[in-house]
């Protein structure tokens, strides 16, 4: 049975701390909290309704990311299991919920797809039972979830913003609010995770966490070619296509950190800023040649 890798003591110990105080301070949300009044639901519908679709979407995926991680971390440290059984009640809420606000709009409510794990990832799960390799694959997992929650910091405060200059104040506090303060604490899990981890990696580990890294990237929930052009859509309509190096800096600051610190003066990963880009590209592709993208 491989064994991950432990922490430095100090690491595990705040690790542990953290997750009890997510689990204390953030109950998952409950649907009959939420007051989904909209005053005008047409113009609401039209401006946001597609990102509301992606990020439920995303947030509903987080069933397909927990059978994701036990097939690439065999055995994942105690402190990992305890944070996935508090984390996954909470995200899989901020799904409900917003798929809830998107029916309420007359939408469809979000394809999430929730079970099918890719060939990659199942050949990084059969290379994770060799110890040393599991950690690398851990390693690539806190660098995807800390990408993830920042992503998810900026979207719901960008979207929170937008929907109370719209003067929607019950969807701007209830539903975006209070989804909006459970995500902090997510990065700072993966962040610590990330940074306690790396510490303890080899240099081939390192290697090899920054060539797969580099080679596997893509934005938050962008697993094809349609899902980036939605992604591109997403970022226009909340206005990070004009701020876009400000916005993958955000993402990526530790993560440049720490596998690109030789690398001065890089303020963005290149893979990071490719991968926004092509996103921004194909949605300016798909609206001006739609009949390519039915
Ligand atoms: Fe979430
Ligand atoms: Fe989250």
């Amino acid at each position: 049975m491989p064994v991950s890798t432990a922490y430095a003591p100090s690491a595990g110990l705040r690790l542990t701390e953290h997750v009890s105080r997510l689990a204390e301070e953030h109950p998952p949300i409950q649907l009959g909290s939420v007051d989904f009044t909209v005053k005008r639901p047409r113009e609401f519908e039209a401006r946001f309704g597609h990102v509301l679709d992606y990020m439920a979407r995303v947030e509903l995926e987080v069933d397909r990311n927990v059978l994701e991680l036990t097939t690439m971390l065999p055995d994942p440290p105690e402190v990992d299991q305890q944070f996935y059984a508090v984390w996954q009640p909470q995200e899989i809420q901020h799904g409900l919920i917003l798929d809830r606000l998107q029916i309420e709009l007359g939408r469809e409510p979000a394809d999430a797809d929730l079970d099918s794990i890719g060939l990659k990832l199942r050949i990084l799960g059969a290379l994770a039972h060799i110890s040393p390799f599991q950690d690398v694959c851990r390693m690539l997992y806190y660098l995807t979830g800390m990408a993830t929650e920042r992503s998810a910091v900026l979207a719901y405060n960008m979207l929170h913003s937008g929907t109370r200059d719209m003067g929607e104040t019950a969807i701007a506090q209830s539903v975006i609010g209070q989804i909006k303060r459970q995500e902090p604490g997510h990065f700072v899990f993966y962040q610590l995770s990330a940074r306690a981890l790396w510490a303890e990696l080899a240099a081939w580990q390192r290697w090899m966490v920054r060539f797969m890294r580099k080679a596997s990237f893509a934005p938050v929930g962008a697993n094809n070619p349609r899902q980036k052009a939605d992604f591109g859509d997403v970022m226009s309509t909340l206005g990070i296509t004009e701020e876009i190096d400000d916005f993958a800096g955000q993402i990526s600051r530790v993560e440049k950190e720490l596998l690109w610190a030789r690398h001065r003066g890089l303020k963005v990963p290149d893979y990071v800023a490719r991968a926004f880009h092509e996103a921004v590209d194909l949605a300016r592709d798909r609206a001006h040649l739609p009949h390519l993208h039915r």
